[in-house]
């Protein structure tokens, strides 16, 4: 065998979070073959896998995770024409500075998103107005149930909110994408965020790089820098049906919301957490809600998984309690 197991090994350290116990069995992976040893390992041991990235996005529990850990480390970035294909392993800014380097539009927006590709597509990334499902032409993943790799085009893999298939099947590792980028397009500026900084700062026509060095300096100002003690959007934004949306309107006339278009409603989930149930700054401990996003819950120290999950809890069950709207995590649990 040529990839090395390793047993027993902190997993906090591995997520931005900082929380939680062991991995009973730990393996990084540099390509398919480091994968399919390590896959064939856990099923000699009928060990259950969980796959992390970045582990930007993943919180882990006080008990640590008794099956085998596989730590995507595959690497490589290659052009062409338009088209970038990064492999899973790549942290995901190191592939948006590099494409805004060259000219390349598309994933702008997406800037200064902590994790690695394979993350991105998973989770279908998305902030000021655009989602990587917009740009993603194809994804390479290894099916391990086939033992093969399969090509999946952007049609073919479920995209939605946070969503793809590759986060539903849990047969299928994501190895590749492949960014369908543009010399020329339409940027998207008109998130309210962007647009005041624009507008703040008198430009009417911004540069590629214009619009990088905006993201990266709202993402800043709002969120916890270096991304440490958090996974950043702690829950999703809730979808709802108009009809939801306009009674809770009555009761709440500010409540911030996006118009979904098939008569549903995205509700501001930091809106909620905010002005309805006032958790902004609340500390339990060491486990927080982030002074200036709420929907950002925070380990400031030495929190606990069950500290962080308990204040999900709590502001859950408030949240639920106030308007019948029960939040869902955006991240993922191991
Ligand atoms: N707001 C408040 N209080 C707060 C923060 C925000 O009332 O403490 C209100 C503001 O009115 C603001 C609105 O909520 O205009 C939306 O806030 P924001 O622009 O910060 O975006 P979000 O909906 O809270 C989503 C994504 C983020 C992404 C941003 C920017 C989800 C779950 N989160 O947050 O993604 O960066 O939009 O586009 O969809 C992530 O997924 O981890 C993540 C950080």
């Amino acid at each position: 065998m040529n990839i090395h197991i390793e047993e027993n090994i902190k997993l906090a350290p591995f997520t931005t979070m900082r929380v939680g116990g062991n991995a009973r069995f730990f393996a990084r992976v540099n390509d398919v073959d480091d994968l399919n040893e390590a896959i064939i390992f856990a099923r000699e041991k009928s060990l259950q896998i969980f796959i992390l990235g970045g582990g930007s996005n993943t919180l882990v529990s006080g008990d640590g995770f008794s099956g085998l850990v596989i730590k995507i480390e595959i690497k490589g970035i290659a052009y062409k024409d338009n088209r970038v294909t990064a492999s899973a392993g790549e942290m995901w800014d190191d592939v948006v500075r590099d494409a805004v380097s060259r000219n390349l539009r598309g994933i702008e927006n997406l800037s200064i998103i902590p994790g690695t590709v394979g993350g991105a597509v998973v989770q279908n990334i998305g902030a000021y107005g655009v989602e990587a499902k917009e740009t993603i032409f194809s994804v390479e993943a290894f099916d391990i149930k086939k033992n093969e790799i399969k090509i999946f085009h952007r049609d073919e893999c479920e995209f939605g909110y946070r969503e793809s298939i590759f986060k539903k099947n849990k047969n299928l590792i994501v190895l590749s994408a492949t960014f369908e980028l543009a010399q020329h397009s339409t940027p998207h500026t008109d998130y309210e965020d962007v647009k005041k900084y624009f507008e703040d700062n008198e430009i009417s026509e911004p540069t590629l790089s214009q619009i990088r060095e905006a993201i990266v300096a709202i993402r800043t100002k709002k969120m916890p820098a270096p991304p440490v003690g958090t996974a950043g959007s702690f829950f999703k934004n809730p979808v709802v049906s108009a009809q939801k949306y306009n009674s809770l309107k009555n009761e709440f006339p500010e409540i911030k919301a996006y118009d979904q278009g098939d008569n549903t409603y995205k509700l501001s989930a930091a809106w909620l957490i905010d002005h309805v149930g006032k958790w902004r700054g609340t500390r339990r401990g060491d486990a927080g809600v982030h002074e200036k996003q709420a929907l950002i819950l925070v380990n400031y120290g030495n929190a606990s998984a069950e500290e962080m999950l308990s204040l999900a809890r709590e502001i859950k069950n408030d949240i639920k309690k106030k308007t019948g709207v029960m939040l869902e995590e955006e991240v993922v649990m191991m």
